[in-house]
């Protein structure tokens, strides 16, 4: 590969997933325009919106609409992220249903294995090698941000799938981070508490979330986060990123399935 020599200051080339919404959306508007744009999410008018929003002279945008529930959708992003020759991959689509796991369609339980743990594995796995190969090069350092939960830290029950595709993500990333210490790249993982998006309606909840973070804190912080730490929590603490320190892990279960057993009720009707 031909090497450029000029080092660079900060990310030049970003994919993002689930850029259209929420969180992915802030970190679209985060990104100095500076930061070329690859958005993928499976609406492609939706995409367009945002690459419209986003449009500066001179600034690259391209959009690849992806469902990232189909491995043959994830091998095609993977495709448009090497080509782009992204330096900074953004993690962040993803989904879950509230309820209890035997009231789920098998279609939404491994919706959620797919698209918050195989895309992500497969995009990580794929593109870091180019993406190091790539900053090596130029004397620059590449990104990897994995969309997390606070719900990553203990079981949580009536959102059990979910919570367990998130405690994934945690430990993925952290390994991934020491694994790769000492190459030009940073991981970290980003575990917001309940955040005000459309996450919770697709979720199925419905109420209120009164200590609810902005999208827009989750991804500033996140970006402020890269390449000082490994993991980020955001928003208000929430009892399960607390959890290690509250007791035996089977009565904080119980007592966590009780509450959650409410919301999914309130969810249902
Ligand atoms: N909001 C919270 O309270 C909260 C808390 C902790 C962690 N998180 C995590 O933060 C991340 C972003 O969530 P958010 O709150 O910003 O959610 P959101 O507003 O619902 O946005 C989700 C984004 O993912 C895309 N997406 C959903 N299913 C997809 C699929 N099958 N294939 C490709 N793209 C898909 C959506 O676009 P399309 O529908 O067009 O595909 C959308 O762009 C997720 O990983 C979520 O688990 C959120």
């Amino acid at each position: 590969m031909e090497c450029r020599a000029t080092a660079k200051r900060h990310y030049r080339r970003a994919l993002i997933t689930g850029a259209t919404s929420g969180i992915g959306a802030a970190f679209a508007a985060a990104l100095p325009p500076t930061t070329d744009l690859l958005l993928s999410a499976r609406s492609e008018e939706q995409l367009a919106q945002a690459r419209d929003t986003l449009a500066q002279p001179g600034r690259e945008i391209e959009i690849a609409p992806a469902d990232l529930r189909q491995p043959d959708a994830v091998a095609a992003l993977v495709e448009r992220a090497e080509a782009f020759a992204i330096d900074l991959l953004i993690n962040n689509a993803g989904t879950g249903q509230i309820g209890a796991v035997l009231d789920h369609t098998l279609e939404a339980e491994t919706a959620a294995a797919m698209v918050n743990v195989v895309a992500k594995v497969a995009l990580t796995r794929s593109l870091l090698p180019g993406m190091i190969e790539r900053a090596k090069c130029d004397g620059s350092s590449a990104g990897v941000i994995i969309l997390s939960s606070a719900a990553a830290f203990a079981p949580v029950p009536y959102f059990t799938t979910y919570a367990a595709t998130k405690a994934f993500c945690l430990h993925y990333g952290e390994g991934l981070a020491e694994e790769l210490r000492g190459e030009p790249v940073s991981v970290l993982v980003v575990c917001p508490g309940a955040t005000r998006t459309a996450f919770g309606g697709r979720a199925g909840y419905g109420g209120e979330m009164p200590c609810a973070s902005e999208p827009e804190d989750v991804a500033r912080k996140a970006l402020a986060a890269l390449g000082r730490q490994t993991v980020v929590v955001t928003g208000a603490l929430s009892p399960v990123a607390l959890s290690p320190l509250l007791g035996p892990r089977r009565l904080f279960t119980g007592a966590l399935g009780a509450g959650m057993r409410m919301v999914a009720g309130r969810a249902q009707r």
